[in-house]
């Protein structure tokens, strides 16, 4: 579904990704997990199309994407979320839903507005406050309702449960897991039992290289301790 090959990235002359490789298998979980720093949120970005790169291959289904624009990106079915959601705040919860067109796609799973207010029913009710005056989980629910409005293939997900109280957190897992088996998912975690709860694969990243990786059953206590602990 997503392929990526050898994608290296500079910031001036900073070399922030470094040799990125991975596939990333149709309807699965993939979480991208590192401390602070470590390039995650410049990889989502990379994906998305924010980030030119400096070498190497994005692929989503065969199709080579990486000098594409985002927009080509999205209507091709990647869907962002970005860390801080991001969110406009003067428009309405309703007006926030409406920037993500829905994108026609015959063969996919198509996600519809009143699947997306089963997900998360607060935002039912909130369609006409501004989103500046939703809570941070709130807003969340909305950044993550917004990509969802694209109907993408591909979701990612950068630190969706940072700074977020519990229960919707929750909401948010329950989301990932409703979603799994019909969407493909790139969740950037730094709250590893949140990423080992929902995940079927993983990669850790270190100084902007993958360090370690596998499926869910080798995201063990000892990967945590060695590249997960400050
Ligand atoms: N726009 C930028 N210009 C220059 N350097 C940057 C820029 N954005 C990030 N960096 C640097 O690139 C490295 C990776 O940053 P990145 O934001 O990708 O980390 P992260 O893994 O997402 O961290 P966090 O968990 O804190 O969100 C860091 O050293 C950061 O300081
Ligand atoms: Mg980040």
């Amino acid at each position: 579904m997503l392929r990526v090959k050898k994608l290296n990235q500079f910031y001036g002359s900073s070399h922030c990704l470094k040799d990125i490789s991975f596939d990333l298998r149709a309807n699965t979980c993939m979480a991208i997990l590192g401390l602070n720093g470590a390039g995650k949120s410049t990889l989502a970005k990379s994906l998305i199309g924010i980030n030119p790169i400096a070498g190497g291959s994005i692929e989503i289904s065969g199709t080579e994407i990486s000098r594409m624009t985002s927009n080509q990106r999205v209507h091709l079915g990647l869907g962002y979320v970005p860390q801080g959601r991001e969110i406009f705040s003067d428009l309405s919860v309703e007006e926030n839903l409406r920037i993500g067109e829905p994108r026609e796609d015959p063969g996919h799973h198509k996600i519809s507005r009143s699947d997306i207010f089963q997900i998360f029913p607060v935002l039912k009710q909130m369609l006409h406050r501004r989103g500046g005056d939703l809570s941070g989980g709130q807003q969340q629910q909305l950044s993550i309702a917004r990509a969802l409005r694209t109907n993408p293939k591909i979701l990612i997900l950068d630190e969706p449960t940072e700074g977020i109280q519990p229960s919707i957190v929750h909401d948010i897992r329950t989301m990932i897991s409703d979603l799994g088996g019909k969407f493909t998912i790139i969740l950037i975690e730094q709250y590893i039992e949140f990423a080992r709860e929902v995940c079927d694969d993983f990669i850790v990243l270190s100084r902007g290289a993958i360090c370690a990786s596998g499926p869910r059953k080798l995201l063990d206590a000892e990967i945590e301790t060695r590249f997960l602990k400050v």
